[in-house]
């Protein structure tokens, strides 16, 4: 008898456009899986556009403003009847590295630190009912998170709001613990992108299939981690 057919396991990744959210989107469809990436809305094309034209249909592009909570609700509408098996969040950013936090302008402060870690803390607890009760949920951290690892400053606002998001991700996991599922943060390196900048000393390609690894993985082991992308854990 032929065996029946694996359902094709789906993510939803929030913040695909360009970077390593769109690395995500092209490595989780290598690996045979169905693909929700989000970008933010207007009429602007960007790279996961033209890796959606060809994906036959197994990538779709749904609108979402991590800071904009109205496009949550809607976004959440329009997925309600979905599930995905994984859901991870992505979208972030940063602001000049080398001004001390001291003289850091209030809106930077506040744009870096809602964007990294207020927002992608709303979209998880709002979207975490889409995702099965097997499902990972994740969110992109940073190495700059790490205040342990913290020992050449710089970049102090954005280490400040990834070390936030670490810590929020974990009020929100001690919160399921009798769940059994499996959460996760991961610290991709320092990878050349628009936000890494063309310093950084991993190419997209040494990152994301990786990292991607790891998250495959780690659906597998319950509870909140915090891993690089070749799963080593990260001091908190
Ligand atoms: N590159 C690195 O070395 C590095 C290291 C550690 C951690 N990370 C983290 O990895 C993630 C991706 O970074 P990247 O290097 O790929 O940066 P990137 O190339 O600048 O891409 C940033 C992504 O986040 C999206 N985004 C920013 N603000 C958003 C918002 N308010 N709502 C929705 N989407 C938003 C961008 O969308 P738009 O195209 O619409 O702007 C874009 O898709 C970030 O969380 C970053 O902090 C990066």
């Amino acid at each position: 008898m032929p065996r029946p057919e694996r359902p094709v396991p789906t993510i939803l990744i929030i913040g695909a456009s360009r970077g390593l959210g769109h690395a995500m989107a092209a490595e989780f469809l290598g690996h045979g899986w169905n693909v929700v990436g989000t970008v933010r809305g207007g009429t602007r094309r960007t790279p996961l556009h033209d890796l959606a034209d060809t994906s036959q249909g197994r990538l779709e592009i749904e609108v979402l403003d991590i800071n904009e909570p109205a496009q949550l609700a809607v976004l959440h509408n329009q997925l309600s009847e979905r599930r995905f098996d994984m859901l991870f969040v992505n979208a972030g950013t940063t602001n000049n590295e080398q001004t001390p936090i001291g003289q850091v302008p209030t809106d930077d402060f506040v744009t870096v630190m809602v964007t990294n870690a207020l927002s992608p803390m709303r979209v998880i607890e709002v979207l975490q009912d889409l995702v099965t009760p097997t499902g990972l949920i994740g969110a992109m951290s940073s190495g700059q998170g790490s205040i342990t690892n913290n020992t050449t400053a710089l970049r102090e606002v954005y280490r400040g709001s990834k070390a936030a998001l670490n810590m929020f991700m974990r009020s929100f996991s001690v919160r399921q613990s009798d769940t059994g599922r499996a959460f996760v943060l991961m610290a991709p390196g320092w990878v050349r992108t628009d936000l890494g900048g063309p310093a950084a000393h991993l190419t997209i390609e040494e990152s994301i299939p990786n990292l991607v690894n790891v998250l495959l993985v780690k659906r597998e082991r319950p509870g909140l981690e915090y891993l690089d992308y070749l799963g080593r854990t990260v001091p908190w």
